[in-house]
């Protein structure tokens, strides 16, 4: 169609996949490897998997309740923003390595991440 831009479709064989592995803190819960597809949050790979990570605020970096750390491969993920940066200072638990997962945007890379025990949650 005349005057139509179709260059902004992004074909799966277009995109990047790369590998994201996720630990539980939980007890009795193996990792998994999965793959993260580029511009794919943690919580989103969570939700498409079955895995349970809470994301009270729906996955727009408004709450804490999705907070996991970063293992490896922090650089392969977009940058924490101030906002996010509050935001895990109020997580339970916080650390160096602290991030929320629906910000865990993955750019470039394979990265690990581990997921704190969430029967803190369980009835909220
Ligand atoms: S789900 Fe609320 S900040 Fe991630």
């Amino acid at each position: 169609m005349p005057g139509t831009n179709v260059s902004n479709f992004v074909t799966f064989a277009e995109m990047n996949i790369f590998k994201v592995k996720i630990n539980f803190e939980a007890k009795g819960l193996e990792s998994v490897e999965l793959p993260i597809a580029e511009g794919e949050s943690v919580l989103d790979v969570c939700l498409e998997n079955g895995i349970e990570l809470q994301h009270n605020c729906g996955g727009v970096n408004g709450c804490s309740t999705c907070h996991v750390y970063v293992n490896k491969g922090m650089d392969n993920i977009q940058e924490i923003s101030d906002k996010e940066e509050d935001f895990v200072d109020r997580a339970v638990n916080p650390r160096i390595n602290s991030r929320l997962g629906c910000q865990c945007v993955v750019l470039d890379g394979d990265i690990e991440v581990t997921l704190p025990d969430q029967s803190q949650f369980l009835g909220h």
